[in-house]
């Protein structure tokens, strides 16, 4: 049965006892309470939220401005500072708390108390203005995870400059891309990463992408993580070592307009390049902070720990601001889930006493694989909370979370959410009962529907198209530098007001949303968005691909692989030369975009099939891709025996 439908014929109901209910800090009643009062008025309940949660330097007295709808605005004439929210304001009453709790890939562990944290963030600010660092410059971190991603990011904040995270699995190629559209004056990165016992290089990567067409970028911050020697080129790179000597750890933090941008980060979409999703500072954070309350339950004996690498939007906001902002302890993580072994997971968990774990389910289904014994082997008692993220989780996978690793008394939170909304929409409370494979009911304040085709609102228990109808605080500002992309791909209902998300979902007789997967050409592998067109452009520009085509296939681990269609402007090679080629495509790759999205398979054919007007028919190659028999009508195909070629592997 494919996951969907085991996911749409779940009707199981999971409920923890009310003895466990009542050590949640929101209640069914406060929770009810919460959704009427937002349903009444939907400024009004995150305006007074904005005013209790978070520091203002400058009160707001807007709540919300729509005058240039789409482009909403949050709390308009407020100003604060997010890294001051983030720490400063924990120093009076935390100082000695932990903060972050870091192991490393080797076992190393560091710990930052709250006020340990200000220092370096204020030492890094500081370092950051006298390299010539001002507000509203964008800044490029390229690192592994490490807490100085975090310092870095925060310091960033302080001083108001924007940041644009780009992961570390990025390649040279894709990291030159992503600094020439934010326009970037510095790279912050590390000589090297560790994961999975081995040194990974990145200032490397970091070189190779300013050679060409970066010339903004004057400098170049480099955190030795490993013993690797680097080059440093005179005058642009600095160790961030001797770049700090000297600096104060005071520093005062830059109140910024609530609409100041925050960050960039880039994710792809379904044609041409990935796009810079702008957030704000207060809108932003006013989300990233509610929902650690409100799904993890964050409190002051917590230790949080969130999986997600800093390079994505779950780590910025389940990582390098939300926790902080609440003033949490969590845990930082470099390594891989299956070094030294895969129990390393569960090792993390009892070392540090976590309480609160939050993955992806490609990591659960793959933990799953090497079966219950080995989490028995390590005392998982603390857990309370269990939380997944970035695709949806099949009842397979929740189920063996639930009784193995949550055994039977952490509520598991599948929070659906994307970057573009900043934080969890569609997810439950800890005590909103659960059905496995179903992300429950949206937030408070969040106004999600379900459309049809034309866009017509669905109001009964039918599926279609995912969409928000009333802005939210942390919602996507703009793609960066493209005012015209941003308006098409959210809001392409011409007239309506309604956030189009992209996924299909469905909504059962209860109310529940179970979300399908993407409408778009976006694939979702292990987690992460990559876009058809961008493995499609990296294909073609090797110089033996006349044309290629990518589609997703279902994959029981990763969710989806990427099957890629290949046409080549060279004889097609047989045997071993036929392999190598196929390797060398994969490389390539690897090499333009990242290993992320090296194609599963690569197959060949003269042609791809095309409709007799040139449109690529994309649905008989998922259909090839998983295996499956053609049934559907061929007619219309220009060349019908296309097919065929591309059936044989
Ligand atoms: C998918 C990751 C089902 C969805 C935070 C969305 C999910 C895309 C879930 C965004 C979930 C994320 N259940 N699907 N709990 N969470 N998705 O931008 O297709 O990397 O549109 O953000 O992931 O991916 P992004």
């Amino acid at each position: 049965m494919s996951n969907i439908e085991s996911i749409l014929t779940e009707n199981r109901v999971f409920e923890v006892s009310d003895e466990i209910k009542k050590t949640f800090s929101v209640s069914e009643e406060k929770l009810a309470e919460m959704r009427a009062k937002a349903a009444e008025d939907h400024v009004g309940f995150w305006s007074d939220l904005a005013r209790e949660k978070l520091s203002w330097s400058k009160p707001f007295t807007v709540g919300l401005d729509d005058s240039k709808a789409p482009h909403y605005k949050w709390f308009t004439d407020g100003e604060l500072n997010v890294s001051y929210n983030c720490i400063d304001r924990h120093l009076q009453d935390k100082s000695d708390k932990t903060a972050i709790i870091f192991e490393g890939d080797r076992g190393d562990i560091e710990r930052y108390t709250y006020k340990e944290l200000h220092d370096q963030v204020c030492r890094f600010a500081n370092t950051l203005t006298a390299q010539g660092v001002e507000k509203g410059d964008r800044v490029i971190i390229y690192m592994p995870m490490i807490p100085q991603a975090v310092i870095a990011m925060q310091a960033c904040a302080r001083i108001g400059a924007i940041h644009s995270v780009v992961f570390g699995g990025f390649s040279a190629e894709a990291l030159r891309d992503r600094i020439v559209d934010a326009g970037a004056k510095m790279v912050i990165t590390t000589n090297g990463s560790r994961r999975g016992g081995k040194t990974i290089p990145l200032k490397h990567a970091v070189d190779t992408a300013l050679e060409k067409g970066c010339e903004q970028v004057k400098k170049v911050i480099v955190y030795r993580r490993t013993d690797d020697e680097v080059e440093m080129q005179e005058g642009r790179d600095i160790d961030w070592l001797e770049a700090e000597a000297g600096m104060s750890n005071y520093h005062d933090p830059v109140a910024v307009d609530s609409e100041h941008p925050l960050f960039l980060l880039y994710t792809s979409g379904s044609t041409g390049k990935p796009k810079g999703v702008q957030h704000s500072s207060g809108g932003y954070l006013l989300n990233a902070h509610v929902t650690n309350e409100w799904m993890f339950d964050l409190n002051d004996n917590d230790v949080f720990w969130c999986t997600a690498d800093v390079g994505w939007i779950t780590g910025h906001s389940y990582v390098a601001y939300g926790p902080l902002s609440v003033g949490a302890t969590m845990v930082m993580f470099e390594g891989v889930p299956t070094y030294p072994d895969a129990g390393r997971f569960w090792q993390v968990c009892q070392d540090h006493g976590v309480t609160v774990f939050y993955t992806a389910p490609t990591a659960i289904r793959a933990l799953m694989k090497f079966g219950a014994d080995l989490p028995k082997q390590y005392d998982l008692e603390k857990l309370r909370l269990l939380g997944t993220v970035g695709e949806p989780i099949n009842p397979e996978a929740w189920m063996w979370y639930h009784d193995v690793i949550g055994q039977g008394r952490c509520p598991i939170i599948d929070t659906w959410w994307q970057t573009e909304t900043g934080a969890h929409m569609i997810a439950p409370f800890p005590v909103t009962p659960l059905k496995p494979g179903s992300c429950t009911q949206p937030l408070p304040g969040i106004d999600a529907v379900i459309l049809d085709e034309e866009g017509n609102e669905l109001i009964g228990n039918e599926g279609g198209l995912l969409a928000i109808k009333q802005p939210w605080p942390s919602m996507i500002r703009n793609v960066w530098g493209d005012e015209e992309r941003y308006r098409n791909t959210y809001f392409p209902l011409e007239g309506k007001p309604y956030y189009v998300v992209g996924d299909s979902a469905h909504r059962d007789a209860d109310g529940y949303f179970w979300i399908l997967g993407r409408v778009d050409d976006v694939l979702n592998v292990s987690g992460h968005r990559l876009g058809t067109m961008e493995i499609e452009s990296a294909l073609v520009s090797h110089a033996k691909v006349a044309e290629a085509a990518v589609v997703g296939r279902p994959h029981d681990v990763k969710g989806e692989a990427v099957a890629a269609f290949v046409v080549l402007n060279v004889d097609l090679p047989e045997g071993d030369e036929r392999d190598a080629l196929v390797q060398e495509l994969r490389n390539w790759v690897s090499q333009e975009i990242g290993p992320i999205a090296k194609p599963d398979d690569i197959r060949f054919g003269t042609n791809l099939p095309k409709t007799r007007s040139g449109k690529i028919m994309r649905r008989l190659l998922r259909a090839i891709a998983k295996g499956e028999e053609i049934t559907q009508d061929t007619s219309t195909l220009e060349d019908p025996t296309i097919l065929d070629q591309f059936q044989k592997k």
